[in-house]
């Protein structure tokens, strides 16, 4: 038994990407297209995001396109609400995907508050001001999937990683309460934790980056899990699997393991 109903069918659905201007959320938004999705992108580089949608001019049944972008800042509420406006107009949706995100590895002996809060915004309270667009439009409709894009690094601490994994801690954390709410109601819920991509927002690490994987490859994991209907969705396994056991572990064996690995 799935833990959502699977999305498989992706001709006349319609997707909504918040962080959709590169990296993970650019590769989901081109391939869901691809698969006959309507997608709307979202994030704050409107260039980008109109270079995206200008490329794709292949229309719906109704003759309206299907790639469009809607720029705006996660930290914007009014600017979530009028995006979440303009979906609604054209109809349902079905699947609503939170990938903003921001990372600058930092460590207790460099700490910045600046810094510390900057990370909360983007990569969590942004979600919070999605939620609070998004779910009267899906509790309305009694159906649709909304998806947190989290990370590996939100299992437990990890050294570097001091402003930005405690951001995915609580995204996964919100997922799950999110899945136990939302769920009775017809609602899917998932929660995406991604090892290593490729892209700007990793490009700044100076460290060996195990089992790497581009966008695409990320893109297409995801569709995948929510094709399976999964919960949550990991990958690439050969890495996250490891860390889901390092996650098992007392602290006693956790902290020297984690020594060991990252050589910090
Ligand atoms: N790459 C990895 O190894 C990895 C691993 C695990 C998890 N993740 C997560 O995957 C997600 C996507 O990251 P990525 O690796 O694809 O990096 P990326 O290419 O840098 O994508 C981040 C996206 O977030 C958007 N964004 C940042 N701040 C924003 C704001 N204030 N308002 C609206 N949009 C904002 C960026 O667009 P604008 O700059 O145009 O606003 C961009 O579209 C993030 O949540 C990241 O934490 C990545």
């Amino acid at each position: 038994m799935p833990f959502n109903p699977p999305l498989r069918d992706w001709s006349g659905k319609t997707v909504w990407l918040v962080g959709a201007s590169s990296g993970i959320g650019a590769a989901c938004a081109s391939l869901l297209y691809e698969q006959g999705a309507t997608v709307f992108v979202s994030a704050r580089n409107s260039a980008a995001l109109a270079r995206w949608a200008d490329a794709r001019v292949a229309p719906d049944a109704q003759g309206r396109a299907r790639a469009v972008a809607l720029p705006l800042d996660v930290g914007d509420a009014e600017a979530l609400h009028r995006a979440a406006r303009v979906i609604a107009a054209r109809g349902p949706l079905d699947l609503v995907v939170y990938c903003a995100g921001h990372y600058l590895a930092i460590d207790a002996q460099d700490y910045r508050l600046e810094e510390m809060l900057k990370h909360q915004q983007v990569n969590y309270v942004g979600a919070l001001q999605l939620l609070e667009a998004a779910l009267p439009l899906l509790r309305r409709q009694g159906h649709g999937h909304l998806s947190l894009v989290s990370s590996v690094a939100g299992y437990r601490g990890l050294p570097r990683s001091l402003a930005y994994g405690p951001t995915k801690a609580a995204l996964i954390n919100l997922a799950e309460a999110l899945y136990l709410d939302l769920r009775p109601l017809g609602l899917g819920v998932s929660v995406v934790n991604p090892g290593f991509v490729q892209t700007p927002l990793t490009a700044q690490n100076d460290f060996h980056m195990p089992a790497l994987i581009t966008p695409e490859q990320a893109a297409r994991e995801m569709l995948a899990g929510w094709a399976r209907g999964a919960f949550e969705l990991h990958f690439p396994r050969r890495f996250t699997r490891w860390l889901k056991l390092l996650r098992l572990l007392p602290y006693r064996l956790y902290f020297p393991l984690v020594r060991k690995f990252t050589g910090l």
